[in-house]
């Protein structure tokens, strides 16, 4: 249970845990590559901790550090995975779409079958989009329940390029795509509607795979990114990969900073890779006083630490090309709308209701039980704040995101907040609630 307003405010330094979708990379393409890897700031959370199972299923041989930040991966190579037993690899992805999608993409070259499988949030998300593209590459690739989810069974087979059109800025979708296309003949391509998050991009290329981005301006119509990459050889380790700090994770403090009244925190070595900040444009558009301090390019990725201090809010529009770079930040994004003035529209995020929960119902639901006006949309919500929230009971609905957002909310509610499941939190940030502890002090 949490108390909200109080007269203390949230002050101090934090160091943000480790990037979640870079770890998860960086385990999968240094089990890929020839060589050991270290991995340091390595995210220690449920779903990157899926992410090295299924490759020591798959016979790669990684050494955690006791606290698990630190990853030594003993690089097998493109085509030394080995399924345990010599049959069947049969994976638990847990709660990671991260990982069951990548992982697909990974295992339609392999010589040998592989069923996927998850909790039962993954078993109910979306997969035709990887399977619709895996298939046109020459994958054997079913859904076992036939409805277009997980469990998926991979029968392995040699894949040739395509040339795909996603309809959805995913970045899922593209790195699968593209982890097929180290397999395949020739060139794959994949072209989005949006730039989503390009880390695959950066380590693959860090890697020595060629890899390339260009825009599409198609006369008259909207401009798309396309992707291509060459089948690979070999991947190559660089030996050392050090993970900056988690954005995402990150935009928890960065909204109880700006909403908390008197409040001045310092987040340390936060990854601010252009197509994952959005949220640091969107809550200055806000009003937000946010400073980055020490920028730095470490790996490949650009890494910042930011000083963020309360600030009065205003509404704003968030929409078109800078959704997928804030996707996962829109649910702590809609709470500080809710503590804003004015109105706040977010649009062209229909995506959200795919995620570990359908989080524009599950935003409404959880605003509205604490005071908030809220609207939602087909593709987003429309939230009209500064009216006074109050504690409520929150329905996480199992989502990591959606409990982290509504602890920020309970900071600035009338009264006590309780969340039906903060055991969540362990997906991406298991020490979440003792780092907000520690600012409260
Ligand atoms: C991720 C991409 C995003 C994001 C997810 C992590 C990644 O999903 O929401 O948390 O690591 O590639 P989509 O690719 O489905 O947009």
């Amino acid at each position: 249970m949490m108390t909200g307003i109080s007269d203390t405010p949230l002050r101090g330094e934090l160091t943000m845990p480790g990037d979640k979708s870079i770890s998860h990379r960086a385990v999968m393409f240094s089990a890929l590559a020839e060589g050991d890897t270290h991995i340091t700031g390595f995210l220690n959370g449920a779903d990157c901790l899926s992410t090295i199972h299924c490759f020591t299923r798959l016979g790669v041989p990684i050494e955690l550090s006791e606290n698990a930040t630190e990853v030594t991966v003993h690089g097998c190579g493109l085509y030394g995975l080995r399924p345990e037993n010599g049959g069947t690899a049969i994976l638990n992805t847990g709660n990671s779409g991260t990982t069951t999608r990548i992982l697909s993409g990974i295992l339609a070259g392999q010589a040998f079958p592989s069923l996927l499988s998850g909790d039962a949030s993954i078993n109910r998300r979306p997969m035709r989009r990887i399977i619709e593209p895996l298939t046109a590459m020459g994958a054997d690739i079913v859904s076992v329940n036939g409805n277009g989810c997980a469990p998926l069974r991979i029968a392995g087979s040699p894949l040739h390029g395509v040339e795909w059109t996603s309809p959805v800025a995913s970045a899922q979708v593209k790195s699968c795509i593209l982890c097929a296309g180290l397999y395949a003949d020739g060139v794959t391509a994949v072209t989005e509607p949006a730039l989503s998050r390009d880390h695959t991009e950066r380590m693959l290329s860090a890697m020595g795979a060629r890899v390339k981005t260009e825009k599409l301006s198609p006369s008259g119509k909207a401009v798309l990114y396309r992707t291509e990459i060459t089948a690979a050889e070999k991947l190559a380790s660089p030996g050392i990969i050090e993970i900056p700090g988690d954005i995402s994770s990150a935009a928890y403090f960065l909204v109880a900073g700006l909403i908390t009244p008197g409040s001045e925190i310092l987040l340390r070595n936060v990854g601010i890779n252009p197509t994952r900040a959005g949220i640091l444009t969107v809550l200055r558009a806000m009003g937000g006083d946010i400073t980055l301090l020490n920028r730095r390019d470490g790996a490949g990725e650009p890494a910042a630490d930011i000083l963020v201090r309360s600030s009065t809010l205003h509404g704003t529009k968030i929409c078109g090309d800078i959704i997928p770079t804030l996707i996962d930040e829109l649910p702590v994004l809609a709470v500080a709308a809710a503590a804003a003035d004015g109105v706040t529209v977010i649009a062209d995020a229909a995506e959200l209701k795919v995620k570990e929960s359908d989080r524009i119902a599950v935003c409404t639901e959880n605003l509205r039980a604490m005071g908030a006006q809220v609207t939602p949309a087909e593709d987003g919500m429309t939230i009209a704040g500064g009216k006074p929230l109050h504690g409520a009971l929150i329905r996480c609905h199992a989502d990591h995101r959606i409990a982290m957002s509504f602890a920020v909310a309970s900071l600035i509610a009338e009264g006590s907040t309780s969340l039906d499941d903060e055991s969540c939190v362990r997906i991406s940030y298991p020490g979440f609630f003792r780092d907000l502890t520690l600012l409260r002090r």
